[in-house]
C-alpha cells in the first residue's frame, strides 16, 4: 500500500498507508492527523483540505480542475504547489509522496 508522508502544521512528519483509490485527504482524516479539516467531506467546495505537494511528486496526480483552482484562490498560504488533498487520488506510483499541511486550514 502506498505510504504518504504528511508534514502536519507543527512540522512533524507522519507516515501513513493510504489505499489506492482513496484521496490524500482520506488518508489524513482516517488517521486523525491534525491540519486537514475537510469540512465538505471531499466534494471540492471548502478548501480546508489544502496541502502543498512536494515538487517532485506533483506530476503523480491529475492536474487541478478549474473548480479546484478557483477554490484555492480563497485559501491562505497558497503557493504553486498548492492542491486540495481531496482531489489527489492515490495510485500505486504515489508511494513516498510527501505533502505539507499549512497552518491555515481551520
Ligand atoms: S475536503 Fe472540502 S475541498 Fe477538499
Amino acid at each position: 500500500m502506498p505510504k504518504i508522508t504528511y508534514v502536519v502544521p507543527d512540522g512533524s512528519p507522519h507516515v501513513v498507508d493510504v489505499p489506492v483509490g482513496q484521496s490524500v485527504m482520506d488518508g489524513s482524516v482516517r488517521n486523525n492527523l491534525p491540519g486537514i479539516v475537510a469540512e465538505c467531506g471531499g466534494s471540492c467546495s471548502c478548501a480546508t483540505c489544502h496541502v502543498h505537494v512536494d515538487e517532485e511528486h506533483a506530476a503523480l496526480f491529475d492536474e487541478a480542475t478549474d473548480e479546484e483552482r478557483e477554490l484555492l484562490e480563497y485559501a491562505d498560504d497558497v503557493t504553486e504547489r498548492s492542491r486540495l488533498s481531496c482531489q489527489l487520488i492515490v495510485t500505486p506510483a504515489c508511494d513516498g509522496v510527501r505533502v505539507t499541511i499549512p497552518d491555515s486550514n481551520g
